[in-house]
């Protein structure tokens, strides 16, 4: 099928791909001129693993023109929805995606695909067209094509007949089961899915801070819990807490819709509230050791807000190094990917922060060093040539914030 996908971020950029490789005729389209170059010459904008590979061979169009899209009888919107200062979301990238859609003459299926509040397919999508339909992704960065390639599950929202065979059609070579709602339901899903998994990670954590003051691993006490079928053992990993563009940003926004829906959202708020105090447990136990932390060396190994990222929106090193900062330590710092990114953060964080080329050298300068990502690469515990380590992931398995 000839479909298109608007919003060539990180998940249109997926999307895309995945699509093409699976045989469908594919026009990317990103108003952004830069992006859409990088594309074009098989670069892909952020780290993800495979991209580059798909890029290479893919038979995707990429392009700026809304008018490429003639011809399509889908489109797929990924467009940013950025968080509000309320808690709400912008839709603005939405509304724009969809005026222009209408102004380019194209009057096939439009599919939003970014996270949306319950109702805004109907609200800002259906006045304008005929043929709609709603189809959340959920693909974890850095597994992004497998999620996509062998999903637990497809959800497939629609309002008419037509775009669910189209939606039917363009799923088909994927072996899955395929649920079929409305637009509205579907958007919850997504919400409800994310905020679950966010609870999951909020209850580890929860009891790898009461497992730690009792001098107890809280990695034996998942193993063993997590062996109930009813709950399952992923997602309840402890740590530092929950990161990224997604959950701290979705629960939020569920957090608001609730209460504008009538309903005080108390278990959603702990969840929200348990995270943003989490990152503070790593620095509480590096004071037990180090009470004074001015002058300390401290070297933060990982930024990344997980693994085979550059991601570092809502990291929990954020507030792990700005806590160090300001109680005076000297901050040295390494990871494989996001140092860019973090350094574009603040300006304390480009100009105080010490940056280095590799894990030795981080580890060397400093006098004690903190393991905030679960890089592959610092699980060599020859790594750490007998320096003090506090782990915010788990990785050596000795002193963290939950064991
Ligand atoms: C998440 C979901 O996993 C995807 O299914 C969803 O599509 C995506 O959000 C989205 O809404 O677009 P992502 O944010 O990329 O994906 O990352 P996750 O792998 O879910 O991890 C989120 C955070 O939770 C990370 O900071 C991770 O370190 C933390 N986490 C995860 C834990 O602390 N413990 C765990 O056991 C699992």
């Amino acid at each position: 099928m000839k479909l298109g996908v608007v919003g060539l971020g990180y998940v249109g950029m997926v999307t895309a791909l995945a699509f093409s490789t699976l045989g469908h005729d594919v026009v990317g389209v990103d108003i952004e001129r830069s992006r859409v170059d990088a594309l074009r010459a098989g670069r892909s904008p952020v780290y993800e693993p495979g991209a580059e590979e798909y890029l290479a061979k893919t038979r995707a169009l990429f392009t700026t023109e809304y008018s490429d899209l003639k011809g399509c009888e889908l489109v797929f919107i990924t467009v940013g929805t950025p968080p509000l200062p309320d808690g709400s979301q912008n839709v603005e990238f939405l509304k724009s995606a969809v005026g222009s859609l209408r102004e380019s003459g194209y009057r096939g299926a439009v599919v939003p695909r970014s996270t949306v509040l319950p109702g805004t397919t109907e609200r800002v999508v259906a006045p304008y067209f005929e043929h709609v339909g709603y189809n959340p992704e959920f693909l974890a960065e850095g597994r992004a094509f497998r999620d996509f390639f062998r999903p637990d599950k497809v959800v497939l929202g629609y309002r008419d007949e037509g775009t669910l065979s189209l939606l039917r059609e363009v799923y088909e070579k994927i072996d899955a089961p395929k649920l079929e709602m409305d637009v509205t339901t579907a958007e919850l899903v997504k919400y409800a899915n994310n905020a679950f998994l966010s609870l999951k990670v909020a209850y580890a954590n929860e009891m790898g801070n009461i497992s730690k003051n009792i001098g107890v691993d809280v990695y034996r006490v998942m193993e063993a819990v997590g062996l109930d079928r009813r709950i399952g053992r992923e997602f309840l990993n402890s740590g530092i807490g929950f990161g990224g563009s997604c959950f701290p940003k979705d629960l939020s926004a569920l957090i608001f819709f609730s209460r504008q829906s009538g309903y005080e959202p108390v278990l959603l708020k702990a969840v929200y509230e348990q995270n943003a105090r989490q990152p503070y447990r790593l620095v509480d136990l590096l004071k037990s050791k180090y009470p004074l932390l001015k002058g300390l060396k401290v070297g933060v190994l990982g930024l990344a807000f997980k693994p085979d990222t550059d991601d570092v929106r809502e990291a929990p090193s954020i507030k792990i190094v700005s806590a160090l900062l300001k109680e005076g330590a000297e901050v040295h710092a390494y990871d494989p990917r996001a140092m860019g990114n973090f350094k574009k953060l603040s300006v304390e964080f480009s100009t105080l922060v010490r940056y280095h080329s590799d894990a030795r050298e981080c580890v060397e300068s400093s006098d004690v060093v903190l393991l905030l990502t679960e890089w592959g690469e610092f699980r060599n515990p020859a790594l750490y040539d007998g320096k003090p380590v506090f782990e915010g992931r788990r990785i050596l398995g000795k002193d963290g914030v939950g064991w």
